[in-house]
């Protein structure tokens, strides 16, 4: 009887060797690098992009000094339960334009995962990126679509191709391939490292 209902489940979750993933499998790396950065005091603030219901956010958020969330959603801003949070209610574009040019705020971690378009993809990056600290990384959900009809907008949409494009070539990046893929930046903190790249 407990064998039928194991292998049920089984069956529910895996077709062949094809695991059905899930929309939360990229939470627990994205925590354990957050860990990483704070036991080494290396993470005072951090920022995620598009919250949805919180799971990622409420998970990481504790880990930083400070933390930041954004979503045009208000039932996602509702979901945030960390205490050092600051929530923003509105798009990406208009937090970082709020931030305004005299805000010398600079986050340590940056989790990406808001409109999944190109063309906000992209921007997001390039924002983050200039609030990004010496050494920070920033983190980028779904760069690696399993396939084609994981690209619709609601799922990974079209962003991975800015992975392709522009980023991994021109920064200091790495994809990690398991589905629905997590792509990691660093921006190298010059100052430490005079004539290394
Ligand atoms: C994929 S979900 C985020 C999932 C969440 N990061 C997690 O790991 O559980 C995307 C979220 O981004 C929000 N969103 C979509 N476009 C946005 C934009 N331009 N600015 C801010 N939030 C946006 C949506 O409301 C949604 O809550």
């Amino acid at each position: 009887m407990l064998n039928r209902i194991k292998r049920l489940i089984t069956n529910l979750f895996q077709i062949g060797r094809f695991r059905m993933y899930s929309k939360t499998d990229h939470v627990p790396i994205i925590y354990e690098i957050a860990r990483g950065k704070a036991k080494s005091g290396h993470l005072d603030n951090y920022l995620e992009l598009g919250i949805a219901l919180g799971a990622c956010f409420n998970k990481v958020a504790p880990l930083a000094k400070k933390s930041f969330a954004v979503d045009t959603n208000p039932d996602s801003i509702k979901c945030i339960k960390a205490d050092n949070c600051e929530s923003f209610l509105c798009d990406t574009d208009s937090f970082f334009k709020g931030l305004g040019a005299n805000n010398p705020i600079h986050f340590d971690l940056i989790f990406i995962d808001a409109n999944h378009q190109k063309e906000f993809v992209e921007k997001d990056f390039y924002n983050s990126y200039d609030r990004l600290a010496p050494d920070g990384l920033i983190i980028m959900h779904d760069s690696y679509p399993p396939n084609e009809s994981y690209t619709k907008p609601e799922l990974c949409g079209n962003g991975w191709k800015v992975f392709d494009i522009h980023i991994e070539e021109h920064f200091e990046a790495v994809r990690l391939p398991f589905y629905f893929g997590l792509t990691i930046i660093r921006k190298p903190d010059t100052s430490h490292f005079e004539g290394w790249k």
